[in-house]
């Protein structure tokens, strides 16, 4: 097993990654047991999937459980569903030295932790990620959100999960689209922070996606010890740092809002081609070597991830999809800031832009191959 700590004053806690954790959750996360019950919010697949195994843990340990059934898909997280899951807990008698459990993916977490964020101005919770990128990015960190008709995750709150249990066993019942996309924000820490490790994963990322156990292990632990090191550095991303992580991420919003965030574009699919448009985009600027940006895109390819915006069939232009950026929460007066790369490893906060260049590569990108 490997624990990473997330080391935040009078906040921190741990993120335990090994197989096995949510069949023996009971155990895993006794200290933050202290009633004969326990409140999980799950997503619907992920309680078919585990439901059975954390129950019979809990009911071992004389606790319990009681479930709150979260439907799958971003559209639960709503002022409705936030409004419904509050009172649920409220009705359960839920104290703010209580933890509620979180069992799912980003969405359940997300709205999960939004909820224990307000909830009697705040109460504990633990997050079970389910997915990969769940495992490797969301549940970690303590961004947690819903979506108003505005856009996505512009009402939320930063409040840290007490403990986090990344159980490897649960990727097995991922759809292999939905692992390939979570192993975009695999990469990324890869691409963003650490030459070595996108090496590594040069060699490794098909064992990681065959979800061979030391690789995987390997993989999951190595992002979240990266995404530990920079929320401890900037928990409320006020430094730049934690903006870091936003590497594809603002190329891959304006892709996700012009395929209107279906499945048509996974959330991981958007990144790992914002990766690369990032990578060419700095190779435009002269700051990246045209080798580099192609092993950036030679590493998505090779995952089975999309790589090419030509390929995606959009009828539409440079210019819209930078329309699309400006309605991006990480707009800071009035200023898009990107997240660019010097190097495989070396990504920087680049706040000088300018919209109409991107918007021109952009143009070029569309009609290429
Ligand atoms: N997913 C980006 C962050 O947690 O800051």
């Amino acid at each position: 097993m490997a624990v990473i700590p997330v080391e935040l004053a009078g906040r921190g806690y741990d993120v335990r990654v090994a197989g096995g954790l949510l069949a023996d959750i009971a155990r895993e996360a006794a200290p933050f047991l202290r009633k004969p019950h326990a409140c999980i919010v799950a997503d619907a697949n992920a309680r078919a999937h585990w439901g059975t195994a954390v129950a019979r843990s809990f009911a071992a340990a004389g606790i319990e459980p009681r479930w709150y059934d979260i439907a799958p898909g971003e559209g639960s997280k709503s002022w409705d569903s936030l409004a419904r899951l509050t009172d649920w807990l409220l009705a359960q008698g839920v104290e703010r030295g209580d933890h509620v459990f979180a069992l799912g993916g980003g969405v359940v977490g997300d709205l999960t932790g939004f909820a224990c964020a307000i909830l009697k101005r705040g109460c504990g919770f633990v997050q079970l990620p389910t997915t990969l990128l769940a495992q490797v990015d969301s549940s970690v960190g303590g961004k947690t959100a819903i979506n108003t008709a505005a856009g996505k995750n512009l009402v939320g709150a930063f409040h840290q999960p007490a403990l986090v249990l990344a159980d490897l066993d649960s990727l097995a019942t991922l759809p292999a689209r939905e692992l390939r996309a979570g192993y975009a924000e695999v990469l990324k820490y890869g691409v963003l922070g650490d030459a070595q490790f996108f090496d590594w994963l040069a060699e490794n990322g098909a064992a990681v996606l065959a979800l061979e156990a030391d690789a995987v292990e390997h993989a999951v632990a190595t992002s979240v010890a990266a995404k530990a090191r920079i929320v401890a550095e900037d928990e409320r991303e006020t430094s730049g740092a934690r903006a870091l992580l936003n590497l594809g991420h603002t190329f891959g919003h304006a892709l996700e809002a012009e395929t209107g965030f279906s499945d048509r574009l996974l959330h991981g699919e958007g990144v790992a081609l914002g990766m690369v448009l990032a990578a060419r985009y700095s190779a435009r600027r002269g700051a990246l070597t045209l080798d580099e940006a192609e092993r950036v895109t030679r590493a998505v390819e090779a995952a089975g991830l999309p790589s090419e915006i030509s390929a995606l069939g959009l009828e539409c232009d440079g210019a819209r999809l930078t329309a699309h950026m400006l309605h991006d929460k990480k707009m800071d007066a009035g200023t898009l800031p990107f997240i660019l790369l010097r190097g495989i490893g070396e990504a920087h906060l680049a706040r000088d832009v300018d919209l109409a260049d991107v918007a021109a590569f952009l143009d070029g990108q569309l009609q290429a191959h």
